[in-house]
């Protein structure tokens, strides 16, 4: 109920808005506006909004847990090595003169540049591990059957690719063990049915160990590998987000249904 206003003078009664006169924004609230102000104007322009919250708006099945955070932990990892690898390649001399001088410098001379150098060498460990496990996961929890068949593939060529760039980054450092390490890893393809021999010549670019291998190397795991990585992580997301996560076996045992309780 309304109260009946006190009998006051004109002067204190309270005066009534005057149109277009709102409450006091305040200053967070100002912020807040500005930002949607910006998505909005970006969206207007894009129509960005629809791809975004097809992404980040999805259906996660019960009973997800720390399992499933294996796959985003390799992406951190490899982004992590991406970044690294970047600060790396500024001071990284690729010629049999300089590559070993190059490394030395990084790591005596450059301000943090042991602290990089040694995230990326430990950084290169971790992904290895992390895509094996997260692989190990996918494959205990059933999540190559279909219709999931083609990102378990992009996954098998992704894992290739990880070694491939741990075999390759492991010339650059041109010390002795890295050396002779890598001719040991070479004359091993080299064994391989058919395809050996010729994979071995083309790792070396000739039949003989010398510079061109170590370009040909530093090439391979700086520019050829990290876009061909970069591309198939894109398709193994996109499909993630299309066909959504599996979920755990036990619930799906529970249900009875292999697919359509995924996205309860
Ligand atoms: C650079 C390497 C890789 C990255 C960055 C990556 C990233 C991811 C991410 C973020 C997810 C979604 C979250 C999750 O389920 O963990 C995922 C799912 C998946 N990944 Fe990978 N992955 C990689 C390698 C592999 C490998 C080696 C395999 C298997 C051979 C694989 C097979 C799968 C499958 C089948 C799924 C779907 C999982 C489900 O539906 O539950 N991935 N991946």
């Amino acid at each position: 109920m309304k109260l009946p206003l006190p009998p006051l003078p004109t002067a204190l009664r309270p005066k009534p808005k005057r149109p277009g006169e709102g409450e006091r924004v305040k200053p967070l609230d100002q912020v807040k506006e500005a930002g949607i102000a910006t998505v909005d104007w970006v969206d207007e322009r894009t129509s960005l909004s629809g791809p975004a919250r097809w992404v980040m708006f999805r259906k996660v099945p019960k009973g997800t847990n720390w399992f499933y955070t294996l796959g985003s932990a390799t992406l951190f990892a490899f982004l992590s090595q991406a970044v690294t690898g970047v600060f790396l390649a500024m001071y990284y001399d690729p010629s049999v003169t300089n590559a070993y001088e190059s490394a030395r410098h990084i790591t005596n001379d450059v301000f943090l540049g042991e602290f990089v150098r040694g995230m990326h060498k430990w950084g290169s460990t971790l992904m290895v591990i992390l895509v094996c496990l997260h692989m190990a996961r996918t494959f205990f929890f059933g999540a190559y059957k279909y219709p999931r068949e083609l990102n378990w593939v992009i996954g098998v060529v992704l894992l290739i690719l990880t070694f491939v760039m741990s075999f390759t980054g492991y010339l650059l450092p041109f010390d002795q063990r890295s050396y002779w390490a890598t001719i040991v890893g070479v004359n091993i393809n080299g064994t391989g049915p058919i395809a050996g021999p010729f994979l071995s010549d083309f790792l070396r670019g000739g039949a003989e160990f010398g510079a061109t291998t170590l370009s040909r190397f530093y090439a391979i795991h700086m520019l050829l590998l990290p876009g061909a990585i970069i591309a198939l992580i894109g398709a193994h997301l996109y499909l993630v987000t299309k066909l959504g996560t599996t979920a755990p076996p036990w619930l799906r045992a529970e249900s009875g249904d292999g697919i359509r309780e995924e996205s309860i």
